[in-house]
């Protein structure tokens, strides 16, 4: 039975790992989550919030008060329950904020390190740090297997692009994560997900609803020139979140390190388009390619190796199950 406390709770990863933890970890677990909406609303965890289980407030990772009265609740409480488990969801995420460095480095370099003080402060056992595959920058791939975590990294730099900020930022994370786990103050790791995407995402910033919203509007799709040659994978959220919970319940995974967490299934951007365009019905999509973005991989290769033999993990849902129901949510919302 384990009292869980998750950053960003409304975006993409928390309000899912809300639903998995609620229903899928055991009936007596307690979440005490929150979001300052930054980047998300109240709406994706409209389904959890009659549970007595889970716990919103509507706080700022940033905001010292508030994080204040979090951990005032937490001290009520924890004494109900085995374990603590923080899970630091909360962050500058969206590609078009990756060039803000002060508030990027703001929430998810200086917010994450005082949420890791406070796991510590409360007592929490385990710490999960969500990092990013675009730690990888330029070398994001290789032709056996995909990039692993022990390798040594390539990384764009301000003579290319203020975009690596973001990156940079998160991998400054890993080192706090080791750090305290090292000095054996917490258990933790930090993990790497690549690309993920929900069915349930309502603000299309993010290739996949970008694609598909486009096609739906007016069947055709303005893609940047990178797109022409880049090849990505997709994660869903479903198995970004089982991932997470794997690595919470393998207590020999949490010696400090990182963790990759991606697909294997690998497709250019413009099959994407055709994939959703069939999708929908529409065959041959119009594509307009526009802007070009400065330090973008061609591709993200990850190998998944490590968490699989450590944890068991593996995705379950394949690109064309995850798209399909992207799709069908899309069209059902566009109704409303
Ligand atoms: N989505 C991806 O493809 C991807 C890839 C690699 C890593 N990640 C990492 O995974 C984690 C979760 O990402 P996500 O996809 O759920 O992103 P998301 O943007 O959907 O969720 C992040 C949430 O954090 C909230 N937030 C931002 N600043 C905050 C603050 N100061 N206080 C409280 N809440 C705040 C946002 O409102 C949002 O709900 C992030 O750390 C992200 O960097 C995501």
């Amino acid at each position: 039975m384990a009292l869980f406390i998750i950053s960003g709770v409304t975006g993409m990863t928390g309000n899912e790992l809300v639903r998995q933890i609620l229903h899928n970890q055991g009936s007596n677990n307690h979440i005490l989550g929150f979001d300052n909406f930054f980047a998300s609303s109240i709406d994706t965890v409209q389904d959890s919030l009659g549970d007595s289980r889970f716990e919103f407030f509507e706080y700022d990772l940033n905001n010292t008060e508030e994080m204040a009265d979090l951990e005032r609740r937490i001290n009520e409480i924890k004494e109900d329950y085995d374990e603590v488990i923080f899970i630091n969801c909360a962050a500058v995420v969206h590609t078009e904020y990756f060039y803000r460095v002060q508030e990027t480095f703001e929430t998810n370099v200086r917010g994450m390190e005082r949420f890791l003080q406070q796991a510590i402060r409360v007592g929490a056992k385990k710490y999960i740090n969500c990092s990013t595959s675009e730690v990888y920058s330029m070398n994001s791939w290789n032709d056996h297997g995909g990039v692993s975590e022990n390798d040594y990294l390539t990384l764009s730099t301000v003579e290319h692009s203020q975009r690596t900020s973001y990156a940079v930022g998160k991998l400054l994370t890993e080192f706090f994560i080791k750090d305290a786990v090292d000095k054996d103050k917490i258990k933790g790791c930090s993990i790497r997900f690549a690309n993920v995407y929900s069915k349930d995402e309502r603000f299309p910033k993010h290739i996949i609803p970008h694609i598909i919203n486009s096609l739906i509007a007016d069947g055709k799709v303005t893609l940047l020139e990178n797109s022409r040659k880049n090849r990505r994978t997709f994660l869903n959220n479903y198995d970004s979140c089982s991932a997470v919970l794997a690595l919470c319940n393998s207590e020999s995974a949490l010696d400090g390190t990182v963790y990759n967490v991606a697909t294997d299934e690998e497709i250019t951007i413009i099959e994407l388009v055709k994939k959703c365009g069939e999708g929908l019905g529409i065959s041959d999509p119009e594509i307009i390619f526009s802007g070009y973005r400065k330090s973008d991989p061609e591709r993200r290769i990850l190998s998944t190796k490590k968490i699989r033999e450590k944890t068991g993990w593996k995705p379950v849902i394949t690109l064309d199950k995850g798209l399909s129901e992207c799709i069908e949510n899309y069209l059902e919302h566009k109704k409303e």
